[in-house]
């Protein structure tokens, strides 16, 4: 449909037709929910009102969405088509890692074949829109929903976020095999207080500005459709109804001319907050605050009406709410084609096919993190090998918002190394319990892997942990492992970095495997069998303990910072019982073989306003593998108007090196990546010094300083 033809549509709705548009239910007011995200409630609703409603959540599969989409556009007064939108995070019917896991890979371009491939299969189900990507910072791994996250750093969060839109989207939407992506949960949900989900957020304005709005802008750089407000408050505000955020900072500021969703049942919600007195009063104020669809509330359902009646609300924010849904399914094809791309037939081609089983399992082995290696990796076929813990046997390996996989056909730890290595000498006991005959076999074996960690059942949405210490009942099986067999490779499944300081001093190698989907098990066997060559790097920090948390790499000098040194150091910034430092670092990660950094050289030592400078590194693959390297740019303002981080990720490139092969990096450095939120909050660069540094992690010393005139 033209402009035109909308707003004639537009015009001739009903006021009621209009704000039944704006109301968002799931599958089970339609007589059918198999995936519940929140609460199940009564709206009251005669049995035709849900049929015309503008949007349904979690419906998915290309039949009974084409039957849906005729049983809805009968009942709709203009035959106005329905939105389906689904949570497709990562992955549809193919499970790929989780995004903490895709974060880790340090590669923005494989997060897109990951969303491609995602929306591919998504589409042929006939999902209109996805709720991808989470782009929400993460620093705190009490909160389960890190999982969801690509990790701690703003400008890595933005690279995937703008990666994730772009295999979503596409360049068109409407095209077949692109869904709309929607960026959420804005905003700053990621710092709910005390890692707690759906608590309140209490983060100045620098902090929100700096860090947490940074991948949000970028989704909505990257032409992301539409974006979900968050459950928790800003400024003491619950975001779904936070004119400020909502039109002054996203609207206005960044420029986003598309759909707000709240999440589910969030505009409701703002009465439990206790800021809206009633649904009526929070139906009036996320409207003004620019709310467009109420997902899973009656909100706007049974008020908004009748608020435009009695004058409290200007029907022109209900017309321009409206409006935005309908811009939204006519550039998806909507009002020419209802079904989009819902296809049984490319549903059987599609769906768990070769090439997204091949790319989950690559994406794995970019994802997979090798934190300690003493020499026990890469394992030997003819070691005797045993195998110990009920992960290396668990299916619920695809992450909790794996919600459409088909995990019956997630491959095992176990699966995988019986298949890829049939001929070596493995036993398994997929059990956690410390039994007589796995400790006999363990204390006889050159090597002891042991599966630990979480499975998907322990991180996602509500899944948040006061204490993130490995369970009571892993570092149990751990020592009792250890007391019998001292070269232990240790494998950790999750969607959280966990606290592991005690383990990691023991074992001999540590591999975070995250949640690593259908078929990253092949990959973990194929990197402790060193047919791949690990080149994860840690998208989170992973703490000593629950106590440091929230942790970054990007923390501040403080007043007293403390020396270099062990040990508690009275009247500096430290702790009495722990270090300042994580366990292992953002940007940590091990390979097999050294990759050498030459020292950096830079092509001038003052960098202009609008000039540039080149800094640069030769990096070679000094081991016997073929390696890939994420090398990593930080840079350090070291004075301004407000603090600064002592270091932030400003660049990255991911290579492919031979075994014994070097190559030059560059990055380029602008005025412009030097920009920071002044006391004043202007988003400007100051003049002054600068340290710049090139290498394989957040710890690296490989530096260079600069001066910006
Ligand atoms: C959930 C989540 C959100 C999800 C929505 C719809 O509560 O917070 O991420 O997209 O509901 O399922």
């Amino acid at each position: 449909m033209t402009q035109a033809e909308l707003n004639e549509l537009l015009n001739d709705m009903s006021r009621s037709e209009k704000v039944e548009q704006l109301v968002q239910l799931h599958g089970g007011f339609f007589g059918n929910i198999d995936v519940y995200t929140g609460p199940v409630v009564d709206f009251h609703m005669t049995a035709d009102q849900p049929y015309r409603t503008g949007s349904v959540l979690g419906e998915h599969g290309a039949a009974h969405l084409k039957d849906l989409q005729n049983r809805m556009m009968e009942k709709q007064p203009h035959r106005i088509p329905a939105l389906f939108m689904a949570d497709v995070i990562h992955g549809y019917k193919t499970g790929f890692p989780v995004p903490i896991a895709i974060g880790s890979s340090f590669n923005p371009a494989l997060a897109e074949q990951i969303a491609s491939a995602a929306a591919k299969e998504a589409a042929a189900s006939g999902v209109h829109v996805t709720f991808s990507p989470m782009v929400d910072l993460v620093r705190d791994s009490r909160w389960g929903r890190c999982m969801e996250s690509t990790g701690e750093d703003p400008w890595l969060n933005a690279r995937m976020a703008e990666s994730m839109v772009s295999g979503f989207q596409g360049g068109d939407y409407g095209e077949k095999g692109k869904v709309a992506a929607c960026a959420k949960h804005f905003a700053a949900y990621g710092a709910v207080q005390s890692g707690r989900d759906y608590n309140v957020t209490e983060i100045s304005e620098h902090t929100l500005f700096e860090d947490y709005l940074v991948s949000y802008r970028a989704a909505v750089k990257a032409g992301v459709s539409m974006v979900m407000t968050a459950f928790n408050t800003i400024d003491r505000q619950p975001c779904t109804t936070n004119r400020r955020l909502l039109r002054e900072i996203l609207r206005k500021d960044m420029g986003f001319e598309g759909v707000v969703i709240s999440d589910y049942a969030a505009v409701s919600e703002s009465v439990t907050h206790g800021s809206s007195a009633s649904l009526r009063d929070a139906a009036k104020k996320a409207m003004e605050a620019g709310c467009d669809i109420d997902m899973m509330s009656e909100c706007y359902l049974h008020h908004l009406e009748s608020l435009i009646e009695d004058g409290e609300l200007s029907e022109s924010l209900l017309d321009e709410a409206v409006m935005r849904v309908l811009v939204l399914k006519n550039r998806l094809g909507l009002f020419e084609n209802p079904y989009k791309d819902a296809s049984e037939e490319d549903e059987r081609s599609l769906h768990f096919c070769p090439e997204h089983r091949e790319l989950s399992r690559r994406a794995a082995e970019e994802t997979t993190v090798l934190l300690k290696n003493d020499g026990a990796l890469p394992l030997d076929e003819k070691q005797k090998i045993v195998v110990v813990g009920a992960l290396a046997d668990d299916k619920e390996i695809t992450g909790s918002w794996a919600l459409f996989v088909d995990e019956s056909r997630t491959v095992t730890l176990r699966e995988a190394v019986q298949e890829l290595y049939p001929n070596a000498d493995t036993e398994f006991f997929a059990s956690d319990e410390i039994a007589g005959e796995m400790l006999a076999a363990a204390g006889k074996a050159d090597v002891v892997v042991l599966a630990l960690g979480e499975n998907q059942n322990q991180s996602g949405e509500s899944f948040s942990k006061a204490d993130i210490s490995l369970s009571k009942a892993h570092a149990a099986l751990f020592e009792a492992v250890y007391g019998v067999n001292q070269n232990i490779v240790t494998v950790l499944f999750g969607g959280r970095p966990l606290a592991v300081p005690e383990l990691a001093e023991k074992t001999n190698a540590l591999v975070e495997a995250w949640l690593p989907g259908s078929c990253g098990s092949y990959a973990l066997a194929d990197i402790l069998f060193g047919r791949v060559n690990p080149s994860g790097r840690l998208s989170m920090s992973m703490p000593y303990c629950t106590g440091q948390l929230p942790l970054s790499y990007g923390a501040f000098s403080t007043g007293r910072p403390k020396p270099d040194m062990q040990g508690f150091c009275p009247f500096v910034s430290n702790y009495m019982d722990a270090p300042n430092v994580p366990l292992y670092p953002f940007g940590y990660g091990l390979s097999y073989g050294e990759v050498a950094y030459s020292p950096v050289r830079l092509d001038s030592s003052v960098l202009t306003r609008d000039g540039k400078l080149t800094a640069s590194v030769r990096v070679k693959n000094c081991g016997s593998l073929p390696v890939k390297e994420a090398v990593q740019l930080y840079i350090r303002d070291i004075t301004g108007s407000v603090v600064r981080p002592l270091r932030e990720l400003k660049g990255l490139q991911k290579i492919e090196l031979a075994a014994g092969e070097e190559t030059e990096v560059c990055f380029e450095i602008t005025e412009e990546m030097l920009r920071f939120y002044d006391r004043d909050m202007n988003f400007v660069s100051e003049a002054g010094a600068f340290t710049l540094w090139i290498g394989h992690d957040s710890l690296t010393d490989n530096g260079a300083d600069f001066r910006l005139e």
